[in-house]
């Protein structure tokens, strides 16, 4: 059977990474969360303290690049695969609210970017690969067999979110998510570098009215029509 590769784009909280896993699980292909990538990086620069309320040291996170290793790794156990960063687990701390305020702006760095698409050209050489990010579609994979733009309305994204985080227990109101759900639309849509743009070929879909099971059939069918060769 042909074996493609599936890129998945889309704005922030869409629900892009839920359907591109169940794909992924489906089809048997390789899963990979490309904005866990670019979170995992920004944990590094708080970490480090490049990071504060006022400042972003950039100069000093590009130097430290090449002091990063990003991984995923499959835990057997509950065969999910988990993001490392230099060797410690981190997929909780990923996930918090404080790195997805500062992930935009690190996300607009060209040399994090093009540390990060090397390493996901590597994952994806031998395709049956489902990736979800901002530009996988545009950038990293334009060759892509199948290529979906997941849009939803923002109010629609902020309440997923909020019910997210706040299951998790963090203490976040739904404003402070909202704002963030718009802040980040901005910087990934007017970045520079490799900005969130629909590829002229993407399919968009726009989920604020769909039910998860029928976008993961409708988005199904479109693997398998590439897959045997209808399309
Ligand atoms: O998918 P996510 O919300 O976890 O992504 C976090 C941020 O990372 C997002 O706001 C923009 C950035 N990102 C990116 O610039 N390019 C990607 N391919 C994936 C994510």
């Amino acid at each position: 059977m042909k074996r493609i590769t599936i890129a998945i784009d889309g704005y922030s909280s869409t629900g892009k990474s839920t359907v591109a896993k169940q794909l992924a699980d489906y089809l048997d292909y390789v899963y990979v969360d490309s904005g866990a990538m670019y979170r995992a990086i920004t944990l590094f620069a708080l970490q480090k303290g490049f990071i504060s309320e006022s400042h972003f040291n950039k100069i000093a996170l590009i130097n430290s690049l090449e002091d990063i290793s990003i991984e995923f790794r499959n835990d057997d156990t509950i065969s999910v695969v988990e993001m490392y960063l230099n060797d410690k687990n981190v997929e909780r701390e990923i996930r918090t609210f404080q790195v997805s305020e500062y992930v935009s702006q690190v996300a607009a760095l060209s040399e994090v970017r093009k540390k990060l698409v090397t390493i996901q050209h590597q994952m994806g050489k031998n395709k049956a690969i489902v990736m979800d990010g901002r530009d996988i579609g545009t950038v990293v994979f334009p060759e892509a067999e199948l290529k979906i733009f997941m849009s939803a309305k923002p109010e629609e994204r902020a309440s997923r979110r909020y019910k997210e985080l706040i299951e998790k227990g963090d203490d976040i109101t739904y404003e402070e998510i909202y704002k963030n759900v718009q802040e980040r639309d901005l910087m990934d849509t007017t970045r520079k570098d490799s900005p969130l743009i629909k590829a002229e070929d993407a399919i968009e879909i726009d989920n604020s009215e769909l039910n998860l099971e029928d976008q993961f059939h409708i988005i199904l069918q479109l693997a398998k029509d590439r897959i045997v060769g209808r399309v």
